[in-house]
C-alpha cells in the first residue's frame, strides 16, 4: 500500500535516489539482507511491532546518508530500536555494509558470513523511501529521539519550500515524539542554521534546550560523525548541533 501526504498526492522528492553502480557485496545485501529489516508503510499500532522484541527506547533517523551515525549508535545501544530512513539506494547499501561488516567477498559465503539466522542486527529497521510516506504508518509518541543530520539546505530562496524543516513536517515530528523527547538537528549551512532556529522558535511544540553556546557548538555525548559532517569540516564550515525538546 502506498501512502500519500495529507493532500492525497505523493510528495515530490528533489534529491538523488541512485548514484554509482552498486557492486557485488552491497547488491547482495540489498537483495538478501534488506528484506529482513525493511519496514513497509502499513500502519503500526505500537512501535514495538517493528522489532522482534520490545526495546527500552526508540529513535528515528531521517536521511541517514551513508549510515555512519545510525550504525555506530545501533551497535552501542542494543536496547534501543532504531528506524532509519533514506531514499538514496547507495546510502542504504552502505548502511547494510556497516551493520554486517560485509564489504566484498565470495557471494556464496555471504549469507553465512552475515548470519541472518542469529539475528545479528536486531535493533535497526529501514524504510527506503521518502519519510513523509512513512509518517502516517507510525503511532503517536513513538520516539524518544529523532535525528535530522545535515539535511539538504536548499539555500536558494526559491527552493525554500523544499527544506525538510517546515511547519507540515514539524507537526508530524511533534506527533511522533514523546513529551520530553528530543529532535536533534545538525547543519553546517548558515542559511539552514538561521532557518531552523526561526522555524523552531515559531513552533509552540518545541523548546531549544541550549543554555550556552557550548551546547550547540559541540556534538552531544552519544555522537558519531557523519559523512556530511566530515565534508563540512574539510571545507572549513563549522557544524552546529541543535537539540529541541518536545513540550
Ligand atoms: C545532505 S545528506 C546528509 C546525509 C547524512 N545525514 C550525513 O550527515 O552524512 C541528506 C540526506 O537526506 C536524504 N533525504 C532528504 N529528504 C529525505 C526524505 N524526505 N526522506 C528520506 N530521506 C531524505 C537524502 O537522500 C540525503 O541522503
Amino acid at each position: 500500500m502506498m501512502m500519500t501526504n495529507n493532500q492525497g498526492a505523493k510528495p515530490k522528492f528533489f534529491g538523488r535516489r541512485k548514484g554509482r553502480v552498486i557492486h557485488k557485496a552491497k547488491s547482495f545485501l540489498l537483495e538478501s539482507f534488506l528484506p529482513h529489516i525493511l519496514l513497509d508503510d502499513t500502519p503500526k499500532k505500537d512501535i514495538a511491532e517493528c522489532f522482534g522484541a520490545p526495546k527500552q527506547r526508540y529513535c528515528l533517523e531521517i536521511g541517514f546518508g551513508d549510515g555512519d551515525h545510525l550504525a555506530a549508535l545501533a551497535k552501542r545501544e542494543h536496547d534501543t530500536g532504531f528506524i532509519g530512513v533514506e531514499v538514496y539506494r547507495n546510502g542504504v547499501a552502505q548502511l547494510l555494509s556497516l551493520l554486517t561488516g560485509l564489504k566484498e567477498g565470495n557471494a556464496e559465503d555471504l549469507a553465512q558470513e552475515i548470519g541472518f539466522a542469529e539475528g545479528r542486527v536486531d535493533n535497526v529497521r529501514v524504510f527506503d523511501d521518502d519519510v513523509r510516506l512513512l509518517f502516517a504508518a507510525l503511532p503517536d509518541a513513538a520516539f524518544d529521539k529523532i535525528y535530522l543530520l545535515f539535511p539538504d539546505p536548499w539555500p536558494k530562496t526559491r527552493h525554500a519550500e523544499r527544506r525538510f524543516i517546515n511547519p507540515d513536517n514539524l507537526k508530524e515530528l511533534a506527533r511522533l515524539l514523546k513529551r520530553g523527547g528530543i529532535l536533534q538537528v545538525a547543519t553546517d549551512h548558515p542559511i539552514y542554521k538561521r532557518w531552523t532556529l526561526e522555524q523552531m522558535h515559531a513552533n509552540p511544540n518545541f523548546k531549544w534546550t541550549a543554555k550556552c553556546s557550548d551546547d550547540w557548538r559541540n556534538p552531544p555525548a552519544d555522537w558519531a560523525e557523519t559523512k556530511y559532517q566530515r565534508k563540512a569540516l574539510r571545507e572549513g564550515r563549522r557544524p552546529v548541533f541543535f537539540e529541541f525538546e518536545r513540550l
